[in-house]
């Protein structure tokens, strides 16, 4: 099946409103002959200015986090419906950083994916290993845990814009990105992981990237294995010229 490619930045804790629509208006005619649908993962206070500023180009713009309420008592949280209305398509659920310095349990990232498909909300999960986990030989176990966990009582017709992304823990922010053939092994047993759930033709539909020191001299490669539809890239989409070599390298 042929599936989309499908470039995702992630700037985490990077960039004011002002400081997004600049990058916007100098990565958008770099990028215009690219057949890769991309992405933008920008902070909360930059999605409107973003959005806007990516309506004339190819850009989607996105948030990394919500909660799962649909309002109430949660001080410093942010609803999906409030994500929509400032002009986000998309919301990465489930990075590493949440679970690790937030907290986050695969239920609470499950309850948060039902709420993003009620308000269609793209959802981009992210599952990945520690480095404690593979060497120990969890890997299988732990991406199946996750993916069972957070997507628990969500069946496929809630899952047509599903996008996995597989973050091995020890490769975020390390420039130790996985190679090509690890990479491959672990979203091949992500894509089996769905088949088994709904089905052949589901699993071949779902785009999963991968994401973990990504640059643009290794993108290439990772987009060649046959599983491997994108790319989630933190510090090197922090730059014009890094991410929109990223875009044109495949
Ligand atoms: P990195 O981050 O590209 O800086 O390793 C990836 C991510 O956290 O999504």
């Amino acid at each position: 099946m042929h599936r989309p490619v499908v470039i995702a930045g992630n700037w985490k804790m990077y960039k004011t409103g002002e400081q997004a629509k600049n990058f916007i208006n100098e990565l958008n005619p770099l990028i215009k002959n690219s057949f890769a649908f991309v992405y933008l993962a920008v902070p909360f206070t930059a999605i409107k200015p973003a959005a806007e500023q990516a309506k004339s180009g190819k850009i989607t713009i996105g948030a990394q986090n919500m909660h799962d309420a649909t309002e109430g008592a949660f001080t410093g949280e942010i609803s999906a419906s409030m994500l929509v209305e400032a002009g986000a398509k998309f919301v990465i659920l489930g990075h590493s950083e949440r679970r690790k310095i937030f907290n986050e349990t695969d239920a609470f990232i499950n309850k948060k994916m039902i709420r993003a498909v009620k308000e269609q909300l793209q959802p981009l999960l992210c599952v990945g290993e520690t480095l404690a986990d593979r060497e120990q030989g969890r890997t299988a176990q732990v991406l199946e845990t996750q993916l069972s966990g957070c997507l628990q009582d969500l069946d496929k017709n809630d899952l047509k814009k599903l996008i996995i992304a597989y973050e091995p823990v020890w490769a975020i922010g390390t420039n130790q990105t996985a190679t090509p053939e690890i990479a491959q092994e672990a979203h091949l047993l992500c894509r089996k992981w769905l088949a088994g759930k709904y089905g052949e033709d589901f699993a071949q539909s779902v785009v999963i990237q991968y994401g973990g020191s990504v640059k643009p001299d290794n993108a290439a490669a990772l987009l060649k294995m046959p599983d491997i539809d994108g790319l989630l890239i933190g510090g090197a989409s922090l730059t014009v010229d890094s991410f929109s070599k990223i875009i044109n390298s495949i």
